[in-house]
């Protein structure tokens, strides 16, 4: 199978999650193309949905036009359940996310939910993070400085040119890291002023990772 056809395997099993509930869900949405095609069947699940939020403008325009109604997570609370793909998923769930440069907002939703879904395909999977370039989310003012900063950290960053993120900010993308303890990194990286936040999920990680092999079989870690 390729690509898009093991995203639609994993689309169509996340599916049956929400099925799953015997009450209607407050769900997050994710970012990416993994989860445009789930978006895409969510019209099957729309009777075990209550409130709907979404990471970034691209998701929210797509619902829209599925005639979902999206709302602000200040006006939800807490949320049942967050879907979303990743970049780069390690063997305890803990990810890279941001590739759709949405990394804030799904952070901040994935904070917010219950149960955290990553929906991916095997090509996905890593040993060790940091083959996929980690995108920082910075302030416009502070992009050369952070980027200094990971240098000393042993990345090498580029600037997204021509980027600007959903919250009027700018993506750095570091390559070449080998990321050996995550919640550390992580950490260290929110740490330098001017990041709004990085795309390590190893702290908030997935609760559950359903994985479409190469025949298209969905399993769960
Ligand atoms: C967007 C993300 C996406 O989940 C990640 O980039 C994976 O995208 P895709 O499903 O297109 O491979 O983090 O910010």
């Amino acid at each position: 199978m390729n690509s898009d056809q093991l995203k639609q395997q994993v689309a169509q099993a996340a599916l049956a999650h929400i099925e799953a509930y015997n009450f209607k869900v407050d769900l997050g949405v994710g970012t990416g193309s993994t989860v445009n095609l789930l978006i895409d069947l969510l019209p099957q699940v729309r009777h075990r949905i209550g409130a709907i939020v979404s990471s970034s403008e691209a998701s929210t325009k797509r619902l829209e036009a599925l005639e979902f109604k999206v709302q602000e997570l200040n006006q939800t609370g807490d949320l049942t359940l967050y879907i979303d793909g990743a970049d780069e998923c390690d063997a305890h769930n803990r990810l890279t996310k941001g590739g759709g440069g949405a990394l804030t907002r799904e952070k901040i939703i994935a904070a917010a939910s219950k149960k955290f879904i990553c929906i991916i395909d095997h090509s996905k999977q890593v040993d060790i993070l940091g083959k996929f370039p980690l995108p920082i989310e910075v302030l416009p003012m502070a992009r050369s400085y952070v980027a200094r900063q990971m240098v000393k950290l042993g990345g090498q960053p580029i600037y997204r040119e021509g980027f600007v993120t959903d919250n009027g900010n700018q993506i750095i993308d570091i390559h070449n890291l080998k990321i050996l303890d995550p919640i550390e990194l992580e950490n260290k990286i929110n740490q330098i002023p001017g990041v709004v936040t990085n795309g390590l999920f190893a702290q908030r990680k997935a609760d559950l990772v359903l994985i479409a092999n190469q025949q298209g079989e969905v399993t769960e870690q």
